[in-house]
């Protein structure tokens, strides 16, 4: 394939879903726009819609307007969260400093991922739980309350515990200490909240927030979001000729760990910083074809990467040597189990790969990949195999495209819009 042409990703999901809960937590009207629109995002608008917030409809193209009410409203139903982690764990931290109950349920992928990672914490500043399912998972009750202040080390880096965490400080008006054990998440919690006048102070890796702000009605063009451009990216550097730009991607230096990677693996994709919008760079990916060989990703890494490493993994059956992922295990609790999906997908597209302990190993070949493709419904391998299914001679079936719209509106159409 030859690429070509200038492309935009849709608007970054992480920023959709904070910028959506800061704006239902403002008494007012605020606007967002390049908010993403997909699966996801509309989990979040439908869940807020039911605690009092008027959203407009959530259109591409069109701009969000969220009018709130200062505080959320008692649900009257069970809140739907669909497949999204980080809506129900960023909601789970906002939901604990108001004084009712909450339920919330989510899609059967959903429903098996760990919320006690958020609840234990949360329980420790005293907002209290009902757990209605078998394990650590959803249907889960929230009664919130009167809140104390909280000095946590978190068992894993993650910025949906961190974000939950900040956002049960700014919903109970009390102030939150959070230390992660290994390399940083992404810190757009941290971004939005000095935006809006909270002092987030970083020392020794503490992050400590204290209720000093107040969250005013805002409007906010949300970038694009660098996780979905990994996926044109990819397609560009596995291409036999070409170059695609990818404009208007948010640039946060805790999301572009996967340009290092892929420098590391002999892909230089340029990146032409432009601005700064809402305490967020901004800018554009130039990506080229290159012949790539292996590396290894350190633990500390990973963070910084965590929702490219199934494209990154594809890459790599592309390049010469073994490449490692190193302590990759969260990936077992993310929208599938991608760890051993990930292996599993590449074996069975006639690679190699394998999971050691928290390790993953992919060894690259030069045969084109060919087999079918399982992703349990999770947008990030359906995209990630799609992405290897460009190189020329493969034959790649995916079982199911349809689950990209979870973060991508749009994503087949985008490989083949870039194709020349
Ligand atoms: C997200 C954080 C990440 C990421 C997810 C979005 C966020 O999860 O995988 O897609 O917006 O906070 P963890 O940081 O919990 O690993």
């Amino acid at each position: 394939m030859i690429v070509g042409g200038s492309i935009r990703v849709p608007g970054d999901k992480s920023l959709t879903h904070r910028a959506l809960l800061f704006a239902a937590m403002a008494r007012g009207r605020s606007h967002l726009g390049g908010a993403l629109t997909s699966l996801d995002a509309r989990s979040s608008a439908r869940v807020l819609r039911q605690l009092g917030a008027v959203l407009s409809p959530l259109r591409e193209g069109c701009l969000v307007s969220v009018e709130g009410r200062g505080r959320l409203r008692r649900p009257e139903a069970v809140l739907n969260c669909g497949n999204s982690g980080t809506t129900t764990r960023l909601l789970l931290g906002l939901l604990a400093g108001h004084r009712f109950r909450a339920t919330l349920t989510g899609d059967a992928s959903l429903r098996r991922r760990p919320m006690r990672r958020v609840t234990r914490p949360l329980s420790e500043m005293g907002a209290r739980f009902i757990e209605h399912g078998a394990g650590d998972g959803l249907p889960l009750t929230i009664v919130g309350g009167r809140l104390r202040p909280l000095t946590y080390e978190m068992p894993v880096s993650s910025a949906q515990i961190k974000g939950c965490l900040l956002l049960a400080g700014l919903s109970g008006g009390v102030e939150v200490a959070v230390r992660e054990p290994g390399g940083r998440s992404r810190d757009h919690s941290e971004r939005l909240l000095r935006a809006f006048g909270y002092q987030v102070k970083e020392d020794d890796g503490w992050i400590r927030f204290a209720p000093t702000g107040r969250i005013e009605p805002f409007d906010m063009q949300i970038p694009g979001d660098p996780s979905s451009a990994a996926f044109p990216v990819g397609a560009a550097v596995l291409a036999e000729g070409g170059e695609l730009r990818i404009s208007g991607v948010g640039l946060n230096p805790t999301r572009t760990g996967f340009l290092g990677v892929l420098a590391r693996m002999g892909a230089q994709v340029a990146v032409e910083a432009a601005a700064e919008l809402f305490q967020e760079p901004v800018g554009d990916l130039v990506a080229r074809p290159a012949s790539l060989h292996a590396t290894e990703v350190a633990a500390g890494e990973i963070p910084g990467l965590i929702d490219e490493i199934p494209l990154l993994a594809a890459l790599a059956t592309r390049a010469a040597g073994t490449t490692i992922f190193r302590d990759v295990g969260e990936l077992r609790v993310k929208e599938s189990d991608r760890l051993a999906l990930i292996a599993e997908n590449i074996r069975s597209a006639g690679g190699r790969a394998e999971v050691v302990g928290d390790d993953l190993h992919v060894e690259g070949t030069t045969a084109p990949p060919a087999g079918r493709v399982r992703t349990a419904g999770d947008h990030r391998l359906a995209m990630a195999f799609a992405v290897l299914g460009t190189v020329p001679g493969a034959r790649i079936r995916v079982d199911d495209m349809a689950c990209a719209a979870v973060s991508y509106p749009g994503f087949p159409r985008m490989l083949r819009a870039i194709k020349t």
